[in-house]
């Protein structure tokens, strides 16, 4: 997708303006803007994906990973290992988690904001998840691309009680979909996949409520922001190279 390019003006030169014209661009799919950006500009994304549990945030960071190099922050992967670690903070998760509830933002905001480097192209996977997570992370960093999934709800029960886990690289399977070559084992490791303790589905419901109740209003509140992008669709063999397309477009573009 790199093009030969015209330098306009300053490469590294951040407008919202322009941000918000290239980003109704690509919604829209317009060819003939397309046409008309030029690329290259070494503008750093600074990246969030957002959907409902099982909406495939995970399956497709790692994709987005492979292909554009950003530093996956997962808050859940994160708490995850705390928790693995049997550390003090991942002691006080751990039943926030199992029961499908939110962990305290106090607690979040330490382990994801505190720890985030901002001067590298990043990637953002379950935080922010509620209005105030995000108004704290606007104080240090101001994301300027939100992807979000949308997927039915219908999907995602199945999805999840059939997904495995390799805790320490945060690599995620599905039973049917995308199984791991040794049954119960991660590709690349050999070490044994889990089944997640918030994947039953009395904590699947109690997940699908926090999230229709605190963080389906970030939408709204990225979307003011001008930064969204939404992708709809149960198929990331389909939705993929749609994002893909989209954050091509969306890092290379010049200001
Ligand atoms: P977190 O780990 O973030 O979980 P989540 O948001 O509930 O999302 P999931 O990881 O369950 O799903 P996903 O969208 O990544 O889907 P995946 O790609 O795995 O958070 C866990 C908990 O930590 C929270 O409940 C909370 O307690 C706490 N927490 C985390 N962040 C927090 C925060 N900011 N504030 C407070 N608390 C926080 O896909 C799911 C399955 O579907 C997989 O098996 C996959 O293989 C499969 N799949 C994916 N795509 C497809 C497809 N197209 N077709 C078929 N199967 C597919
Ligand atoms: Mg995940």
């Amino acid at each position: 997708m790199k093009q030969t390019t015209k330098k306009r003006g300053n490469a590294k030169h951040e407008d919202p303006v322009m941000e918000n014209f290239v980003l109704r661009a690509v919604r829209l799919g317009s060819h003939a803007v397309r046409q008309r950006l030029s690329y290259s500009t070494g503008r750093l994304t600074r990246a969030a994906i957002l959907g409902a549990p099982g909406s495939g945030k995970g399956t497709l960071s790692s994709r987005l990973v492979t292909d554009f190099n950003f530093k996956h922050v997962s808050s859940g992967d994160l708490l995850r290992r705390e928790i693995h670690e049997e550390s003090e903070l991942g002691q006080s998760a751990a039943a926030y988690i199992k029961s499908g509830d939110l962990v305290p933002d106090t607690l979040v905001v330490d382990l994801v904001v505190n720890n985030l480097e901002t001067s590298q192209p990043f990637l953002l996977d379950g935080f922010p998840r509620t209005i105030e997570q995000a108004k704290i992370l606007d104080e240090h960093v101001s994301l300027n691309l939100v992807l979000n999934l949308e997927v039915p709800e219908e999907e995602i029960i199945s999805r999840l009680e059939n997904r495995r886990v390799h805790v320490a690289s945060g690599r995620v399977y599905h039973l049917v979909w995308n199984p791991p070559k040794e049954e119960g084992r991660d590709n690349e490791t050999g070490e044994a996949l889990i089944q997640r303790p918030d994947d039953t589905r009395e904590a699947i419901v109690d997940r699908l409520r926090n999230f229709r109740e605190l963080t389906l209003p970030l939408i709204d509140y990225y979307d003011r922001k001008g930064v969204l992008l939404t992708f709809k669709g149960t198929e990331s063999n389909v939705i993929y190279p749609e994002m893909k397309t989209a954050v091509e477009m969306w890092s290379n573009v010049e200001m």
